[in-house]
């Protein structure tokens, strides 16, 4: 046995040979920890390697789909649970990961055991929250322990068909010295769990903590290891939550589930679309119908924009939702090839729901709004938008155009302006559509 140390950064998972102030890879001050690796000099990883096989020769395994009790979210995930698959769960404090966790378990306890092993709040505390959930089932075991080794352990004993963490960064192993939260400690005991898992096949839901720019704490190998990563997304205050699905082994990524906080526990909205444009005002100034997808399943929102004269020199511009970089390139091409002068003005941009739309589809809804806030005129009545802009106005094709018309048809909208490249793809609608070259020519189709 050969005993090493190495510093590492505890944001990004950089290592170092020596200690350094700032972390070179991700800019961060006083991240970089020392950490002892113990290497075993007697490792001979030929003897258990396997012969490489030929593709064409693999037999498929059948998968099957395990039931998490919500249908949406069964669907998000490519028809359900497959065995053995991890998924990392995360989200801001208190948006839900421990309630929709608990709900899960309590629905996939029912005819096996389940161990629930949670580092941050007491058996108690839980108790509490099952309570008011009506969380009733035998099979359910609450384990409040940080030891992933003594978790393991306790799976094997109670023969477990589902194990759920809550948190990875409160976890540790005892083989690895430096402190829980550590990227050594958090990646150690991810790759422990996960190994256990894999060869038991069983589920697998691990909570992980997101830092202050929202991405997830620890190493970024976390992500890598598990099979899916889940994002809870939301606004803490509302009441409806979205768990965006980023990876996916077993399914398609950019999906989603929407889901609402009632009194008892998350409950599922199974109409996303009527939901999120439920509130929206016809006729409103600034206000535009854009269907969202990143995967197969598009929904509906409404993206809105406050064009003001601005008060100070300096304009402000600000956006819920939506990136304010992408944005100011978008004033950009706005005033040059649009004719909407904003620069004397305060922008707001938000997306309604608490959504998170990040996909270049969203920019033609987003300067279409600005410019009717701008003229102070509505968009047309029953009309949807979407579009890439490009920096000299033009707008660019798109992907997923199917899938958005039918979504649009299904809420009985008319008029679709998109871009013009993408309507040869379209085998059949029953929306008129209306197919745009440049930016000046759809605010003159959608602002008529
Ligand atoms: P929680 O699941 O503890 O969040 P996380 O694990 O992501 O930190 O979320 C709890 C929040 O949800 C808390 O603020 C209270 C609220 N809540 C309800 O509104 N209804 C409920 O039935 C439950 C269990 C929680
Ligand atoms: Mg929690």
């Amino acid at each position: 046995m050969k005993e090493k140390t190495t510093f590492v950064c505890q944001n990004c998972g950089q290592t170092y040979v020596k200690w350094v102030g700032k972390c070179s890879s991700c800019g961060e001050w006083n991240t970089v920890v020392e950490e002892k690796i113990v290497i075993s000099k007697s490792s001979n990883m030929l003897k258990s390697l396997e012969k490489p096989i030929k593709i064409i020769e693999i037999e498929q395994e059948h998968l099957e789909r395990i039931s998490t009790g919500y249908n949406t979210l069964d669907m998000a995930l490519g028809g359900g649970l497959v065995k053995g698959q991890t998924i990392l769960i995360s989200g801001e404090p208190g948006i839900g990961k421990s309630t929709l966790l608990l709900k899960i378990a309590n629905h996939l306890s029912k005819h096996q055991n389940i161990i629930y092993a949670s580092g941050e709040e007491s058996a108690s505390q839980i108790s509490v929250r099952a309570k008011r959930m009506g969380v009733d089932s035998e099979n359910l075991f609450i384990l409040n322990s940080t030891d992933v080794d003594y978790i393991i352990e306790c799976a094997k004993e109670y023969n477990t068909r589902c194990i759920i963490i809550d948190s990875i960064q409160t976890m540790m192993t005892r083989t690895i010295e430096s402190s829980p939260g550590s990227v050594a400690q958090v990646r150690e005991s991810t790759f422990k769990i996960v190994e256990f898992c894999k060869s038991n096949m069983i589920p697998c839901f691990i909570v992980g903590h997101i830092n202050k720019e929202g991405v997830i704490a620890g190493p970024k190998v976390l992500e890598h290891i598990v099979d899916s990563v889940c994002q809870f997304e939301g606004e803490r205050y509302n009441l409806y939550r979205v768990l965006m699905i980023l990876k996916n082994r077993y399914g398609a990524t950019g999906e989603m589930a929407v889901f609402k906080m009632e009194n008892n526990g998350l409950e599922e909205v199974v109409e996303a679309s009527a939901f999120f444009l439920s509130e929206r005002r016809k006729n409103a100034v600034g206000s535009v119908i854009f269907p969202y997808t990143e995967g197969t399943k598009p929904i509906l929102i409404e993206i809105q924009s406050l064009v003001l004269k601005a008060l100070y020199t300096t304009p402000q511009r600000k956006a819920q939702g939506f990136d304010v970089n992408r944005l100011a390139i978008i004033l950009g091409v706005l005033e040059k090839e649009g004719k909407i002068f904003t620069r004397d003005s305060d922008v707001y941009i938000n997306v309604v729901g608490g959504l998170n739309v990040s996909e270049p589809a969203s920019d033609l809804a987003v300067a279409i709004a600005i410019a009717s806030s701008k003229k102070e005129k509505p968009v047309q009545e029953n009309m949807a938008i979407f579009g890439e802009i490009g920096l000299g106005g033009e707008i660019r094709a798109v992907h997923h155009i199917e899938p958005r018309l039918k979504e649009l048809e299904r809420f009985d909208i008319k008029y679709a302006v998109l871009p013009k490249s993408s309507i040869q793809d379209i085998k059949s609608t029953k929306l008129e559509l209306i197919g745009v070259e440049h930016i000046l020519e759809a605010i003159d189709l959608a602002l008529r």
